[in-house]
């Protein structure tokens, strides 16, 4: 079981208190670093906070939420390190863990979404990294946090 570090605005409280609980029920060590009120905070404080832990900590991967996971996953790709992706569905996170190697998933709060969010979560879980034309891919996208 993983490693998993959460972090979350007021506009996805509820989401964040249900995937917690989804998350440990399933085995998962779980180190929640977002907001537990409705009391309104700034999403880059978030990313930031979450971010720096899971660099220095070493978390498996991270889960960052806010009301649309929109500029939450803006600021933690910011950050030199993360790679925060933001799947519409499971073949799309998939794909983030296959292709992009990403190490957090952005989730909105306020979003209806085709498929429950913990499926998308189980798809990235269970996937790896292909490597190959892939990692040249990475290494590019890495090389861009110099830009
Ligand atoms: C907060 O109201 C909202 O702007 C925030 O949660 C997020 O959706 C921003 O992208």
């Amino acid at each position: 079981m993983g490693s998993i570090i959460i972090g979350n605005d007021h506009g996805a409280l509820e989401l964040k208190l249900k995937l917690v609980n989804w998350l440990a029920d399933k085995g998962h060590s779980v180190c929640d670093c977002g907001v537990n009120s409705a009391e309104s905070v700034d999403y880059p404080d978030i990313a930031e906070e979450c971010c720096r832990r899971f660099l220095s900590d070493g978390f498996d991967f991270g889960i960052l939420l806010c009301g649309t996971g929109i500029g939450i996953s803006i600021s933690a790709n910011k950050i030199n390190g993360i790679r925060c992706a933001l799947p519409q569905n499971s073949f799309a996170a998939r794909m983030a863990k296959e292709h992009n190697n990403a190490n957090f998933l952005a989730f909105g709060g306020r979003i209806d979404y085709p498929e429950p969010v913990e499926t998308m979560i189980e798809a990235f879980i269970g996937s790896s990294f292909q490597g190959g034309r892939h990692q040249t891919r990475v290494d590019k996208l890495v090389r861009l946090e110099s830009c």
